[in-house]
């Protein structure tokens, strides 16, 4: 699996990696990610968590393997 984590600090609400990755990322009312702390993403979708944390320009998005 996957855990996925977003600094919402670094987060300025690009969407890239909700575009990429619509059924991982999810977006607020305002376009910034919005994630579970360590939301954990299932190995049949660890390509796509991945590409949507690669999206992000702001390299705002922590994606650890396990
Ligand atoms: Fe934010 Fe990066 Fe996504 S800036 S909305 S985490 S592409």
């Amino acid at each position: 699996m996957i855990r996925i984590s977003v600094d919402r600090d670094k987060c300025m609400g690009h969407a890239r990696c909700a575009m990429v990755s619509p059924d991982i990322f999810q977006l607020d009312e305002n376009g910034y990610a919005d994630m579970p702390d360590d939301a954990v993403v299932p190995d049949g979708q660890r390509v796509r968590a991945l590409e949507g944390a690669a999206a992000c320009p702001e390299r705002a998005i922590t994606a650890v393997c396990e």
